[in-house]
């Protein structure tokens, strides 16, 4: 379903950014603008944002993921 017109963005565009970035950076925030720039595109009207919030919420990689205190532990050791 096409959500920005202005860039050309589909729902589908906006949730492979979402999980590349998530997969690329667990810890990172995903905020409309970064998926914009992940996209290489900017907002021009902005007239998208309502459903591209909406669409964004849909995607089970939006949360960043909670540690628990044993993955925190484990993190530590990694790193
Ligand atoms: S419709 Fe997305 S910026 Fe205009």
């Amino acid at each position: 379903m096409m959500i920005c017109h202005c860039n050309g963005l589909s729902d589908k565009d906006i949730h492979a950014a979402m999980d590349w970035m998530r997969a690329a950076d667990p810890d990172t925030i995903i905020t409309p603008g970064k998926v914009f720039r992940a996209l290489g595109r900017k907002t021009d009207c902005a007239g998208c944002l309502p459903l591209f919030l909406e669409t964004m919420q849909k995607n089970p990689n939006l949360e960043v993921p909670v540690l628990t205190s044993v993955g925190a532990r484990r993190m530590r050791q990694v790193r």
